[in-house]
């Protein structure tokens, strides 16, 4: 039982970039708080963060037949990048898209999401809190597919 915890561009700066959009919790806090709640939820909870679009697609890859499933926040790649949403639908794993902020109430270049369309499912607005709604949406939707 594993899932990885992917975070994409700036959020290493976590914490401190526009803590007024993105709070103040840091990416250190958020991963702590994945793993410590995967655990309660019977996973094993890897994180990992990259400022760079193909590193991100390789542990996209790399998670094939690995994990059990995926939480991504991809950050700006989010509205660009056909590649992640590519990468995404070639391995066939779950994978729930978070967003601490509300993408939808912003500018509108954010409404538009290449990862979607991919993804179980969305969760947005709950700020570093998302992280662990999608722990729970994504256990919940791997026990419904395996029973
Ligand atoms: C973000 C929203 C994106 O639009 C933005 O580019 C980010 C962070 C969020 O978590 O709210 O980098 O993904």
């Amino acid at each position: 039982n594993r899932i990885l915890v992917l975070n994409g561009p700036n959020l290493n700066l976590l914490g401190t970039r526009q803590p007024e959009v993105y709070g103040r919790t840091t990416l250190q806090d958020v991963e702590t708080a994945c793993t410590s709640h995967g655990e309660r939820l019977g996973f094993a909870v890897e994180c990992m963060q990259s400022n760079h679009e193909g590193t991100l697609i390789d542990a996209i890859h790399a998670a094939k037949g690995v994990q059990d499933g995926l939480v991504l926040n991809a950050g700006a790649y989010t509205h660009t990048s056909i590649a992640l949403m590519d990468a995404i639908a070639s391995v066939e794993l779950p994978l729930i898209e978070v967003h601490l902020s509300n993408i939808h109430a912003r500018e509108p270049f954010r409404h538009r999401s290449y990862i979607a369309p991919v993804a179980v499912g969305q969760i947005c607005g709950f700020g570093a809190h998302g992280y662990i709604l999608a722990l729970d949406a994504l256990v919940e939707h791997l026990g419904k597919k395996r029973s």
